[in-house]
């Protein structure tokens, strides 16, 4: 759906980053983890596109969105100057979701700076379903471990990692060896979803990756975010990341 919503708040977290929490009711009720929505709050045609951002929390009594943004160019420059009561222009919830099922005892959730922004709603959402959870959130600095009391709070496993030679995975992989997991999820660094495909073949577990590509339209028009997947024939295609995506099961990413 599309929909005009009101900015609560936009909170800068440390240079470069910041939260924004809009008052959209329609999309919270309906949005599950892993979802995306496209957002625009300049007017005009410059930039011309509407951003993907990940839904980072829901709160569907409250009818409020998270978004856990990073200041990388023009559009994200604008969303940073974007005051309380400013109306946004949102397009979701977009893509496909992470899956979770009942009876799921423990999962993984891993991630990298604010590439993990989807986690922290999978992560909560897996914890009201009475499902165990372990995030595995790597950074470049503490202040960079952006949702780290969030997941502590809603009762996760945290384990942060900040040293540059040292992955995130390292830690679920000696998880690994002393519990079962049913599924991991990764987003958020092409390093960590190669050591999660790597560990899925050698323990049995369902690994999910997010992907984040360019987007223009963003609805599955334009084919500007494909990506090369195989196919359960053995060969491969291309798949839209904003359709059949963003998530994608680890095995079929080429
Ligand atoms: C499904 C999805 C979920 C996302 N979730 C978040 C999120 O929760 N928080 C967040 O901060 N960002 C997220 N992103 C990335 C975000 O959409 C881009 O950073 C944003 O569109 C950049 O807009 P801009 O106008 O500021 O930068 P631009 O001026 O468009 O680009 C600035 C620089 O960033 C690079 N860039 C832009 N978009 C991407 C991209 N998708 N992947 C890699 N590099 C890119 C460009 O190549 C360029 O170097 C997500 C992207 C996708 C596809
Ligand atoms: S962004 Fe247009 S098809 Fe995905």
């Amino acid at each position: 759906m599309f929909i005009t919503a009101k900015a609560l708040t936009n909170r800068i977290i440390t240079p470069g980053f910041g939260r924004i929490l809009l008052s959209a009711p329609q999309i919270a009720e309906q949005a599950k983890p892993g979802q995306f929505v496209m957002l625009k709050y300049w007017r005009g045609i410059d930039p011309f596109f509407m951003r993907p951002f990940s839904i980072n929390t829901v709160d569907r009594a409250g009818g409020t969105l998270g978004i856990l943004y990073k200041v990388v160019g023009q559009g994200t420059e604008i969303l940073a100057d974007l005051s309380a009561d400013a109306e946004v222009e949102i397009l979701g919830p977009r893509g496909n979701g992470f899956p979770l099922e009942d009876g799921m005892t423990r999962i993984a959730v891993i991630g990298r700076g604010v590439g993990a922004a989807p986690m922290r709603f999978l992560a909560e959402k897996a914890r009201s379903m009475g499902i165990g959870v372990r995030a595995y959130i790597s950074a470049n600095s503490e202040e960079h471990l952006f949702d780290k009391a969030a997941y502590e709070g809603s009762g996760c496993t945290f384990t942060g990692c900040t040293d540059p030679n040292v992955k995130v995975t390292d830690f679920f992989a000696e998880d690994l060896k002393k519990m079962k997991f049913d599924a991991a999820y990764v987003c958020g660094s092409k390093r960590l979803m190669k050591a999660v495909a790597e560990l899925s073949d050698e323990y049995d577990f369902a690994g999910y990756v997010s992907l984040e590509e360019h987007m223009a339209c963003g609805i599955g028009a334009c084919k500007g975010c494909a990506v090369r997947v195989n196919t359960k024939d053995g060969s491969e295609a291309y798949a839209r990341v904003c359709k059949e995506g963003p998530v994608f099961p680890v095995k079929r990413i080429v």
